[in-house]
């Protein structure tokens, strides 16, 4: 059967801050999507990552399908009246555009999509991310489909010896979609070689090579880029088929013992680990650190199985602990050198200005003599 896996994902208010959405904001989304979705889609799965609601549904209405967009745009802004009712901070931040126009992609919600030919069991992982952007997922999808030392499969399993292909998205590109694809192995050096600008090289998608189907679908919208301005961290999600011909969810999962460092955290301007938490979980330390939830189902005929938290086993405790560890360390450096993000990536045009007029009292000294103390 012919599945289509839609999540949509919006910051539409939060309790606090930037912290998580109130109850209330969740149950109205979840009851517009129960109520106005029965005819439209066979299942659907609602969770909080952060201040971000994500919408995981499953239907066979295709990608991009108008109406599937709709139902989410509209629950969207059923949660953004009660945000205004209830006085959240930021409520419906994340809707850019005033009314919808046959789909969500461009109007600030992130979207990652994927149609596929349902295996006989068909596992995935749903991936949300909060206080950064769509290149945190860069380095773990590098490290899952094409990196042996990351992942045995690609080695030890037949179906996996082609190698994935990678289109790669150059996101500073404003006037439409600028996309690469490469090869893993033969060009994994090509691959890395733009994957380590996580702000400006994007990975999109990554597809078996055995078998042509999908792997990978990455949410990639850039909001500074549909508003014109900073309008905060993009909080991207992901969608991940696994086992047989895709790296075991286990490969696809290991890279977030890392927490790697990530644009994000306070104020979206720093650089921040990646700290792997549970689904429905907020955000705390300098308005992060950083975070990125998985839950896993199998979809089998449209219907998705219970969900089951990648990040709740035990292990994840140790990994949390490290990362708070790294995360407080590069507190420590403050303001200074790559403790904060570049000029480019900042969201708070108060320092360029700061810059400017100090700019203007910098004089070239005549010759070389004492500084003249005040
Ligand atoms: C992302 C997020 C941040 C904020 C940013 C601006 O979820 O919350 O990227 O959007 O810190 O925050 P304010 O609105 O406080 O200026
Ligand atoms: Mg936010
Ligand atoms: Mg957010």
């Amino acid at each position: 059967m012919k599945t289509t896996l839609s999540v949509i994902k919006a910051d539409i208010g939060s309790l606090a801050g930037h912290m998580a959405p109130s109850k209330r904001l969740l149950e109205t989304v979840e009851a517009c999507i129960h109520e106005r979705g029965r005819d439209l889609i066979l299942d659907h799965y609602i969770s909080h990552t952060g201040d971000d609601i994500a919408i995981l549904m499953a239907h066979t209405r295709g990608e991009g399908d108008e109406q599937i967009h709709k139902l989410a745009w509209d629950a969207f802004l059923a949660g953004t009246a009660v945000a205004r009712q209830q006085g959240l901070y930021g409520a419906g931040q994340d809707l850019l555009k005033d009314s919808f126009s046959g789909n969500v992609r461009g109007m600030g919600p992130a979207v990652a999509e994927m149609e596929i030919e349902e295996r006989p069991n068909e596992p995935f992982l749903f991936f949300a991310a909060d206080k950064t952007d769509p290149g945190a997922y860069n380095l773990p999808l590098y490290l899952a489909f094409a990196d042996v030392m990351n992942t045995p499969g690609l080695i030890l399993s037949p179906n996996m010896s082609k190698g994935f292909r990678f289109v790669i998205m150059d996101v500073s590109n404003t006037s439409g979609d600028r996309v690469i694809e490469l090869n893993a192995p033969e060009e994994i050096y090509d691959i890395a070689a733009l994957l380590r600008d996580p702000e400006r090289y994007v990975v999109e998608s990554v597809w078996s090579r055995a078998s042509g189907e999908q792997a990978v679908a990455v949410a990639t919208s850039r909001l500074h880029n549909i508003a014109g301005k900073y309008t905060g961290k993009d909080d991207p999600v992901m969608l991940v088929r696994v086992q047989m011909n895709f790296p075991a969810t286990g490969e696809v999962l290991t890279p977030y013992a890392i927490g790697h460092f990530v644009a994000g955290g306070m104020r979206g301007s720093h650089q921040m680990p990646l700290m792997p938490v549970t689904s429905n979980t907020g955000i705390s330390y300098f308005d992060g650190p950083p975070v990125v939830s998985c839950t896993g189902f199998c979809v089998h005929n449209g219907k998705l199985t219970e969900p089951i938290d990648g990040f709740a086993q035990p292990f994840w405790n140790t990994v949390r602990d490290h990362v708070a560890n790294k995360a407080i360390e590069m507190r420590r450096q403050g303001f200074v050198g790559t403790a904060m993000l570049p000029m480019s990536e900042l969201e708070y045009t108060g320092i360029t200005e700061k810059l400017r007029d100090l700019d203007k009292r910098f004089a070239l000294r005549a010759e070389a003599l004492a500084p003249t103390l005040a």
